[in-house]
């Protein structure tokens, strides 16, 4: 297969050894992750996926700097990730947009907070709004939205700062079908734009296929990887190839095979 992209160059960014997550809180302990080792390489787009309660938003939060595992450790570039940080961009199911702030305030915000001079923040910006279509509505208030708008401005919102590593924990999964193949393709297109490093939690297997290079499936808690395939659909996913890659047996064994893992079927993997 004729790769379209060529942004994974091999170079490590996020490397997690050993991570452990324990929560404690009045009603007793929840080990949440256990032994979660992981390299991440520039330009991957990985999708992760296992059972509710797993541990998925944990580990996403811990990548993202929210919090530190209580055993092992999480580097970004080498370094211990010890706080949130706008190279790593995070986008969440519940677009969190400030709703006394127009879109086109909403989508600057970022920038303003980085002193970006206004003339450059205004270019960005608008470039950005066009992106996700949403130019028409940059001086609407979130509340004037859909769903989908929202969910939009708010991919708009994160991706202005242009983000080496954009971390996402199932952000299309409120939106309909037809919505969310949209949103889909433009991830897709602003991965390989702007050659990011993605980090995407799904429940939707055939989402996770048509995005993926690399797909990570995890146990029921602690969380664990049980799984890691690496695909590559993702090229063929708006071409004239999309229906023969969607349906080819290649696809069907490894959806097979990730479906086992998440239904425990398949022992050997956990
Ligand atoms: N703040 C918290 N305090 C105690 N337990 C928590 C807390 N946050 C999450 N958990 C528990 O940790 C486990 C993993 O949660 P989470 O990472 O949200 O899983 P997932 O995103 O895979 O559904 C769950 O069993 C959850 O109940
Ligand atoms: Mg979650």
């Amino acid at each position: 297969m004729q790769r379209a992209y060529d942004g994974i160059n091999g170079k490590t960014v996020v490397k997690l050894e050993d991570v452990e997550l324990v929560y404690n809180s009045e009603i007793g302990t929840v080990t949440a992750l256990a032994q979660v080792n992981l390299d991440i390489q520039e330009g991957e787009f990985i999708c992760v996926m296992g059972p509710s309660g797993c541990g998925k938003s944990t580990l996403l939060n811990i990548i993202a700097g929210f919090m530190q595992p209580t055993d092992g450790q999480a580097l970004m570039n080498g370094r211990p990730i010890e706080g949130p940080d706008w190279q790593r961009g995070v986008v969440f199911q519940s677009p969190p947009l400030y709703p006394w702030l127009t879109i086109k305030e909403n989508v600057n915000f970022g920038l303003r907070m980085r002193n970006i001079p206004e003339k450059e923040r205004e270019a960005i910006t608008a470039e950005y709004l066009e992106i996700v279509g949403l130019t028409d509505f940059a001086n609407r208030k979130p509340y004037e939205l859909s769903g989908g708008m929202k969910q939009r401005a708010s991919l708009a919102k994160v991706l202005v700062n242009e983000p080496g590593m954009i971390l996402m924990d199932e952000p299309f999964g409120a939106l309909d079908a037809l919505t969310r193949d949209k949103m889909q393709a433009l991830i897709r297109r602003i991965w390989m734009k702007n050659q990011s490093t993605v980090f995407f939690i799904t429940h939707d297997v055939d989402e996770a296929l048509s995005l993926a290079t690399k797909v990570i499936v995890m146990s029921s808690r602690p969380g664990r990887i049980v799984k890691v395939l690496d695909t590559d659909f993702t090229y063929d996913m708006d071409g004239a190839n999309s229906e023969s890659a969607r349906y080819s047996k290649q696809y069907m064994t490894m959806r097979e095979s990730i479906l086992n893992v998440i239904n425990q079927k398949d022992e050997l993997a956990v």
